[in-house]
């Protein structure tokens, strides 16, 4: 249970898919190219945790996150918020297209866990 095998074809570009993780939420997200281009060109002294979009995915199209609100731990909404990405609906943090937080309480951007594609299809995790 320590690792989770997720195909990504069942996941349909511009969606957010929960999976259950070591008892937490895990959201794999199949990026649009807007959404990507959108991230990638963030100027990071926006960022109240600066990280670059690269060096939070290892493939552009591809935004693997723990979906637990840094804040005080809520699960976000994907698709939802000022910045398209997830909202968190219990005090009102908005994160990017890249789990990053872009505004309200949280102070941290999505956790990304370690994970590897052992083909094109496919991620694991853990
Ligand atoms: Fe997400 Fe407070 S737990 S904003």
């Amino acid at each position: 249970l320590s690792k989770i095998e997720i195909k990504l074809s069942d996941i349909p570009e511009g969606k957010n898919m929960t999976f259950k993780w070591r008892g937490k939420p895990l959201f794999v997200r199949h990026r649009t190219e807007k959404e990507i281009t959108a991230e990638e060109s963030v100027d990071l002294s926006e960022l109240r945790d600066p990280q670059h979009d690269k060096d939070r995915v290892a493939n552009p199209t591809w935004v693997i996150v723990i979906g637990v609100c840094t804040h005080l731990g809520c699960v976000p909404i994907a698709n939802a918020g000022d910045y398209g990405g997830y909202y968190c609906p219990c005090h009102g943090s908005h994160y990017d297209a890249s789990g990053r937080i872009r505004k309200g309480p949280a102070p941290l951007n999505l956790e990304v866990p370690y994970y590897e594609f052992p083909d094109e299809d496919t991620v694991v995790v853990g």
